[in-house]
């Protein structure tokens, strides 16, 4: 089983990615599944971000994944950019997709609604992922529930695209895990770069600790019981703690003498032991960064060949004569 994912360079890593989508790629890399996993960092180019953002935040998030747990002995990690053929396939496959199937998309209408201007490549942003996963011949992709119609958009391109041609292309299945779908953020909605309202994992401690203290709660006073189950602090806690942990906690927010103030401190020491070791191993890899562009190298190439591969028979199969 091939396993296709990736993660757009648009900012730091937080916790809604992380739960909701690297820590997947982990696990699936750990059950030995084939794994390709890499940064979108043409994926990203449509907001027309500033260049040495866009090339700082790149490797950033090579370094998370390496840091987090992904193993290049075990997945193939790369950059969107080091294959040229997802942007032939993108050409290949727009052809076989309606209009109206892009004028649907969430991120485009959510755009029109907002009086954005919107450019080309963000209509065109969900037949770039759909030539990802497909140049891969992705089985599953494990993403957040955002990505869903993304993927139902690839499963649609490639079912046209099979039904007129014959069975070139593998119809991938998205994972999303059902109680990690939307973290929430510091304010109760999604967790979410474009709200504001992440809790970053590499920051430093102290930096961590400011925003968990800002997590919104309500006015509840303190001598009154707290309602867990409606707390936004207890919301991410019950992802760090074991069942044993949230019970106790849960008891603590009935009990008089406990305010937000106590939970909060819980949860930043839950998170901060979390990532304490993947901080200290970031920081040792950050300082080898030839290391990290060999791994791409290597990385890219074993992707490319393999989107070679797709763009040869999607070609051969609508009719391009390959001299
Ligand atoms: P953001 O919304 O912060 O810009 P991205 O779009 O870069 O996040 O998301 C990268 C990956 O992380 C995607 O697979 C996405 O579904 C997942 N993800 C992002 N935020 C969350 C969240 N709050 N809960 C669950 N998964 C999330
Ligand atoms: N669109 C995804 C996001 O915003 C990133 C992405 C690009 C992706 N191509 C992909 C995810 C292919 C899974 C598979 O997070």
């Amino acid at each position: 089983m091939r396993v296709v994912s990736g993660v757009k360079p648009s900012g730091k890593m937080h916790i809604g990615n992380y739960l909701g989508a690297v820590k997947r790629f982990i696990e699936f890399q750990n059950r030995a599944e084939e794994s390709f996993i890499f940064v979108a960092n043409y994926h990203v180019l449509n907001t027309c971000p500033d260049p040495s953002d866009l090339r700082e935040s790149t490797m950033g998030i090579l370094l998370d994944y390496l840091a987090l747990g992904l193993d290049p002995e075990k997945a193939t990690l790369f950059l969107q950019s080091s294959v040229p053929e997802v942007t032939e396939l993108t050409f290949l496959l727009s052809n076989y997709t309606p209009m109206g199937l892009l004028e649907r998309a969430h991120a485009y209408k959510d755009a029109i609604s907002r009086g954005k201007n919107i450019n080309h490549g963000l209509f065109t942003y969900p037949v770039l992922m759909a030539a990802d996963i497909l140049a891969y011949h992705a089985n599953i992709v494990p993403v957040g529930k955002d990505q869903k119609q993304h993927i139902e958009i690839t499963r649609d391109i490639a079912l046209r695209f099979n039904n007129r041609y014959g069975e070139v292309l593998t119809i991938p299945e998205p994972f999303i895990e059902k109680d990690m779908a939307v973290i929430p953020g510091m304010d109760g909605r999604k967790m979410s770069k474009s709200y504001g309202n992440t809790i970053e994992i590499f920051n430093s401690p102290g930096r961590m600790k400011k925003q968990i203290m800002n997590i919104v709660t309500d006015s509840t006073p303190m001598e009154e019981p707290l309602d867990a189950d409606s707390c936004n602090v207890f919301a991410l806690y019950r992802f760090f703690a074991t069942p044993e942990e949230c019970e106790e906690m849960k008891e603590k927010y009935a009990s008089p003498s406990f305010g937000y103030g106590h939970a909060k401190l819980a949860l930043f020491e839950k998170i901060d032991a979390y990532f304490a070791p993947f901080r200290e191993k970031r920081e040792a890899l950050a300082r080898d960064e030839e290391m990290v562009r060999e791994i791409l190298r290597l990385g890219g190439e074993k992707a490319r060949q393999e989107a070679q591969k797709t763009v040869s028979d999607v070609r051969k199969a609508v009719g391009i004569i390959e001299i």
